[in-house]
């Protein structure tokens, strides 16, 4: 297929090893503006981004959330990073109310796309929910910048690699129903 928008998706892939390069501030700002306009139910734009690049408080939601996971009896490997040290995390939250999650997941998607069409990898990252097991609610919020009345949805990172891309992981094939 000959189309750039297609073959952006289907080379997007997860990637779990970044090198400590920065990702330019312009394309950064791309990247969060590709999430600002994802679509939203009744277009209520009811997310908020924390844009991250500082190193220490990367760190800091990594060890709070392998904590969390300690907490859980989640196993992980020795030395293993939720964010796999990539240079720059967005965590998104949400207005506790209908769709929010899914609009977030609309921009979160964007997000990994634009930044994929700008030569960025990204790995959407569902374990910064973890943190919440192991540090007041209140606390983190106020860290992160979340605003009253929203919740933490999931995160993001993102960086360079520059090891051979894995394979697409196979998909089930059998979940789409035709009515014609
Ligand atoms: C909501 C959500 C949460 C995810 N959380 C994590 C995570 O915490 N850590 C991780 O390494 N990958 C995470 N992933 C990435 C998935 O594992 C990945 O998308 C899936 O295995 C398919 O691989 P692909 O993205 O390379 O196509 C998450 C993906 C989604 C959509």
């Amino acid at each position: 297929m000959k189309n750039q928008t297609i073959e952006t998706i289907m080379n997007r892939r997860s990637i779990r090893h970044y090198l400590e390069k920065a990702i330019p501030d312009a394309d950064l700002k791309w990247i969060v503006k590709c999430g600002i306009f994802a679509p939203s139910a009744r277009n209520k734009q009811n997310w908020h981004f924390t844009v991250i690049t500082e190193r220490e408080t990367i760190e800091k939601i990594n060890q709070l959330s392998l904590e969390g996971m300690d907490r859980l009896g989640i196993q992980k490997e020795p030395g293993y990073h939720i964010f796999y040290h990539a240079p720059v995390v967005i965590v998104l939250s949400s207005a506790i109310e209908g769709f929010s999650e899914l609009n977030c997941g609309c921009a979160l998607e964007n997000m990994a796309i634009a930044a994929k069409a700008l030569g960025i990898d990204s790995c959407i990252i569902g374990q910064t929910r973890y943190m919440y097991h192991q540090a007041n609610a209140i606390d983190i919020n106020r860290m992160l910048k979340i605003p009253d009345g929203y919740q933490h949805d999931a995160s993001i990172c993102f960086g360079y690699f520059d090891g051979e891309y894995p394979d697409p992981k196979p998909r089930k094939e059998d979940v789409v129903d035709y009515i014609r």
